[in-house]
């Protein structure tokens, strides 16, 4: 099964953390050769900002993401 994250590209996630959690993303599929398995979309603002950054993987949706909680989102998705 593919999973897909989606990352926020509204201003507000973007500028809150969701730039560098989308390089972090793209860091993490290319050490982890996970390109074939895992595709990154941007997302719309959904009016969501204060609980932002968002990031939403297979529908789930995760707020308030930073480095650390990603590290933990990532390693139990694969
Ligand atoms: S910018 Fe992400 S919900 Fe608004």
């Amino acid at each position: 099964m593919t999973t897909e994250i989606k990352v926020c590209m509204g201003s507000a996630c973007f500028a809150k953390g969701n730039q560098d959690n989308l390089q972090y993303i793209k860091e993490y599929i290319e050490e982890n050769n996970l390109e074939a398995e895992v595709s990154i979309v941007g997302a719309l603002c959904e009016n969501k900002c204060d609980i932002g950054p968002r990031i939403i993987i297979n529908d789930i949706e995760y707020t308030n993401v930073n480095e650390d909680s990603l590290k933990e989102i990532l390693a139990s998705v694969k």
